[in-house]
């Protein structure tokens, strides 16, 4: 018996969670019997409860979570100043639905957001998750055209590689196989661009110079089909889910560019790269440039509660202000606005403020990827890459269920960490100690070379 399956029967055996839970609950994003089987099973985790950056199973084993979580949380599990403002908001108002009603958090959260972009998104549009929040932005792009007389700009341009979340709108959108091809014949056709990512740069070419040519792309497309064309859809800086594809803050600068000159909506999708994940509030600000729509979901709740938004210009939101109803956005989810959420983002702005975060970011991330130069000198690694609080390698050789080996030799190291395909990456919630910084780096590593030597 391996020591994987070991493992999964001793977690197996210490509860009953494990059994009750792939009896009764359909996970995402997973093929289910690969936690049922024996051979190389992929351990089920029965999370009990999380404190800081851990999160504890049911015998009190203890996982540091790295990817906070699906890249939602930022300011640990059970922090005291967001649970503290959740049940002040808890015995105030749960909820109220959000049409013909308003109420203070989320207008709070509104103008905080809107003055973050020094108010050039001045409003801000609620959903629940990132793709509500994509389906948004898409729609309201084509029918902010059709309100200005082109109705005829219908179509939307996607990045090689990009994901933007898989109802049948955000998938249409996306371009990871995985995700896309079982669904293919449901989708909208979209226009694919070549990606910027840097890694893609040969002998001598430089990340700038991959960000040109990848404009360039664009621009042949606009120059083509720009009448037809509503929006072209961007993950900024990293792309993550296609494996943290980092690129130059001047491909966004130059496509923004082009979106002025042949009147083509930008719209950046932040809703795993906002909120400081890559070292600014928003990442388009690291380009000097505003988008025409952000989409912001995931680490603005500090990971408590689902909360998507799209933030747009006024003169967009103007397109929709009339006394004709069918001219208004006639899109809404019964949760839009939810007070509890809003006031878990607003707790979340707050420790920004307070605690200086970017700043002290800075310092943490400087000590990570000093602490991860083993792993970045390593004959088995390559295009070790960072951009503020992500870091992520490519492991060379990698046999094909290398990421499921990879997690499931990371819990036994006391790590949440899902590598996609090859690439291995952290994103850690931004309150890692120097202690725990330090044993991040030396596990991903111990458990990177006990995984390679297979
Ligand atoms: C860039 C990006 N866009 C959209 C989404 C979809 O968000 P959700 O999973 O909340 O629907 C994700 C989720 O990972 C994402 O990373």
């Amino acid at each position: 018996m391996t020591q994987g399956q070991e493992y999964f029967l001793e977690l197996n055996k210490q509860s009953d969670w494990v059994a009750r839970s792939l009896r009764s609950v359909w996970h995402p994003c997973t093929q289910m019997q690969h936690h049922a089987q024996l051979d190389n099973p992929v351990p089920l985790i029965p999370v009990k409860s999380g404190k800081g950056a851990w999160l504890y199973d049911h015998e009190g084993r203890r996982y540091l979570d790295a990817i906070s979580s699906w890249w939602v949380n930022l300011f640990g599990h059970a922090n005291p100043r967001i649970n503290a403002a959740l049940k002040d908001q808890l015995d105030t108002l749960e909820h109220a639905m959000l049409a013909g009603f308003t109420h203070e958090p989320v207008i709070e959260l509104s103008e905080k957001l809107s003055a973050l972009t020094g108010h050039v998104l001045g409003h801000s549009f609620y959903a629940s998750d990132g793709a509500s929040a994509v389906e948004i932005a898409l729609k309201m792009s084509f029918h902010s055209w059709r309100n200005n007389g082109k109705s005829g700009k219908q179509e939307f341009v996607c990045l090689k590689g990009s994901y933007h979340g898989e109802t049948i709108g955000a998938l249409a959108v996306t371009d990871v196989a995985l995700f896309k091809d079982a669904y293919g014949p449901l989708l909208r056709a979209s226009q694919t661009v070549m990606s910027p990512d840097a890694r893609n740069a040969r002998d001598g070419e430089t990340a700038e110079d991959m960000a040109r040519k990848a404009a360039a792309d664009v621009e042949r497309l606009f120059i083509e089909r720009a009448d037809k064309i509503a929006a072209i859809i961007i993950e900024p800086l990293v792309q993550c889910a296609t494996g943290m594809a980092m690129h130059d803050p001047l491909y966004l600068k130059l496509v923004r560019d082009l979106c002025d000159r042949h009147s083509v909506h930008l719209i950046l999708d932040e809703i795993a790269v906002g909120c400081g994940r890559t070292g600014t509030f928003f990442a388009c600000e690291q380009a000097g440039v505003w988008p025409d729509f952000v989409c912001l979901s995931k680490g603005i709740s500090g990971g408590y509660l689902p909360l998507s938004l799209v933030m747009t210009r006024d003169e967009i939101y103007q397109s929709f202000y009339s006394d004709d109803v069918t001219r208004g956005f006639l899109h809404s989810h019964s949760y839009t606005g939810n007070p509890l959420a809003c006031r878990a983002a607003l707790a979340t702005l707050q420790i920004f403020e307070e605690d200086h975060v970017l700043a002290a970011n800075r310092l943490k991330a400087a000590r990570l990827t000093a602490a991860l130069q083993p792993l970045a000198q390593h004959q088995r690694v390559r295009n070790f890459r960072q951009r503020g609080m992500i870091w992520a390698f490519d492991a060379i050789d990698a046999t094909p269920d290398f990421s499921r080996r990879y997690f499931a030799t990371a819990v036994e190291h006391e790590l949440l960490m899902r590598p996609i395909g090859c690439t291995v990456y952290m994103m850690p919630p931004y309150i890692l100690n120097d202690e725990e910084i330090d044993g991040l780096a030396a596990n991903t590593l111990a458990v990177f070379d006990k995984v390679m030597a297979g």
